[in-house]
């Protein structure tokens, strides 16, 4: 681990973006006011946007930067004082000139010697990483020598196939070594995510029961109840299956799935990540449902559909649904159906885990109607929760069966603020710690798994099914349910 105490410079590149001004800076904030920075640091923000270091720290001060920690009545001046770490230069990424603008502004406003610990944070879509680093590099800002370090981190998605993917990795292979690189899937930094291994790994009763012989099938579902919220320039270029299935859920697949790692050791995590999603054929064009929303209505409010959102365009083919099964061929998951679906503009906003056993054999109650299976929920929003699907006797004279839960819900259960995924996982930055973040083989073992079905959705141009927004998604992936022996688990 690093010490935390050397002088730290952030870097952002793509500072007056959405991402950057809505979870990075509000995620810094939220750290420095928990004292985790060390006593000398400043964030130097950059991006095209022309605006002086005051307008940007105004800019910042909005809503987002709230102090989630700490007395309220301390807020205001504890965002005061974080600000005054802050400085903004305005420069085109492709200028060596303004890059050099940032390092003025590190060893001026900033107070640095050129010699401390840097992060880079490329909040910019994924065709400006390489030219961003490489203006970095011109500027002079790679080669330093002396004994900071330097670490760069990227945002997702990583390239839009392997071998895109594989481009990518190789262009800030020649900048940043693959230890000094964090990509970031953000739901690995939630906190019900990181319980996964924890739950599964500091408890004895799961594991004798977490195989083929005790569990039929897990189901993963993403939902959100929004649709593009402006974002269309990027969504049309990657759709569902890109944006979060062949990551946020493709992790919680490995989490669920790996074998306990040797140590909580960075390297050993991945390993057990990468064998496990190594052990997953390519999903098969026939395991997989892709749909695309129509106009709807819910709670009232009229929904536009998915052609009809500002920037789309016509006749686009984007998938803003998915649903897939993959299939784990080792000797603890053969057999296990792995069943994920995905989808903006549906019902609700939900991201869960349900892993479902099998049915009890033999069963000796009457009235076997009221037997459910057995089945552990893992939710992640949003109201974070485990419960696990008991059946009990109902009180009374006789015996007669009922399901009932055993419930918890963290909001209850502890009396903790929950941190802010982006909160947790830049911190593991700045103490140099990577389990969290996407190792290269890892995002090339996930690439192998979509890129077929990918290749093929696009070959043949295959068009979405439409499902209404508001609604629990296209008929098909029932369908493609009920191929697996269940229809999807409730909400
Ligand atoms: C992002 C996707 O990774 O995750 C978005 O690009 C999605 O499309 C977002 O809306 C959801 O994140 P969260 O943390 O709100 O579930």
């Amino acid at each position: 681990m690093t010490d935390t105490q050397e002088p730290l410079s952030i870097i952002v590149a793509g500072a007056s973006g959405d991402l950057a001004v809505k979870k990075i800076f509000p995620a810094l904030f939220a750290l420095y006011c928990q004292g985790r920075f060390p006593e000398k640091f400043h964030i130097a923000g950059f991006a095209r946007t022309d605006m002086s270091s005051a307008t940007f720290r105004e800019h910042l001060a909005g809503p987002n930067l709230v102090c989630r920690y700490g007395p309220c009545d301390h807020c205001s001046g504890k965002q005061e004082a974080f600000l005054k770490h802050i400085s903004y230069v305005s420069s085109p990424y492709d200028s060596p000139e303004g890059m050099r603008k940032v390092n003025l502004a590190l060893l001026g406003e900033g107070g640095m010697d050129g010699q401390e610990n840097r992060i880079y944070y490329l909040s910019v879509p994924p065709f400006l990483f390489l030219q961003v680093t490489q203006t970095l590099a011109a500027a002079g800002f790679l080669a330093r020598g002396g004994s900071g370090w330097d670490r760069v981190v990227v945002e997702k998605p990583f390239g839009n196939d392997r071998a895109s993917s594989d481009e990518l990795t190789q262009g800030l292979g020649q900048f940043f070594e693959e230890d000094q690189t964090y990509r970031i899937d953000h739901y690995l930094g939630k906190e019900v995510i990181q319980n996964l291994m924890v739950l599964r790994f500091a408890n004895l009763i799961f594991d004798p029961i977490w195989d083929r012989a005790y569990i039929d099938h897990v189901d993963i579902s993403w939902m959100e109840d929004l649709g593009l919220e402006g974002r269309a320039g990027y969504f049309d270029r990657y759709g569902i299956i890109r944006d979060v299935m062949q990551n946020h859920l493709l992790q919680m697949v490995a989490l669920i799935a790996m074998e306990q790692p040797v140590s909580m050791d960075s390297k050993y995590v991945r390993d057990e990540k990468v064998k496990v999603l190594r052990s997953i054929p390519p999903l098969a064009l026939d395991d997989i449902v892709v749909g695309q929303y129509t106009a709807g209505e819910m709670k009232g409010k009229r929904y536009p559909g998915y052609l009809e959102e500002h920037g789309v365009p016509e006749g686009s083919i984007a998938d803003t649904y998915a649903a897939a099964v993959l299939h784990v061929r080792n000797r603890r998951w053969d057999g296990v159906p792995f069943r994920l679906r995905a989808g903006k503009g549906l019902n609700a906003r939900m991201t869960e885990i349900r892993i479902h056993f099998r049915s009890v054999p033999g069963n000796i109650f009457d009235g076997a109607a009221a037997m459910q299976p057995n089945e552990l929920t893992i939710r992640v929003q949003p109201d974070a929760a485990i419960a696990f699907r008991i059946m009990n006797k109902v009180p009374g004279l006789q015996i007669d069966l009922g399901e009932s839960f055993l419930d918890l819900n963290y909001a209850s259960a502890f009396n903790a603020k929950i941190p802010d995924a982006y909160e947790c996982l830049l911190l593991d930055v700045i103490e140099g710690d990577r389990a969290l973040f996407i190792r290269s083989d890892e995002l090339e073992a996930a690439w192998d798994i979509f890129t077929p079905v990918l290749h093929e959705l696009e070959r043949q141009r295959i068009k979405p099914e439409p499902y209404v927004f508001g609604s629990s998604g296209p008929e098909k992936a029932k369908q493609l349910a009920a191929r697996y022996g269940a229809s999807w688990s409730a909400q």
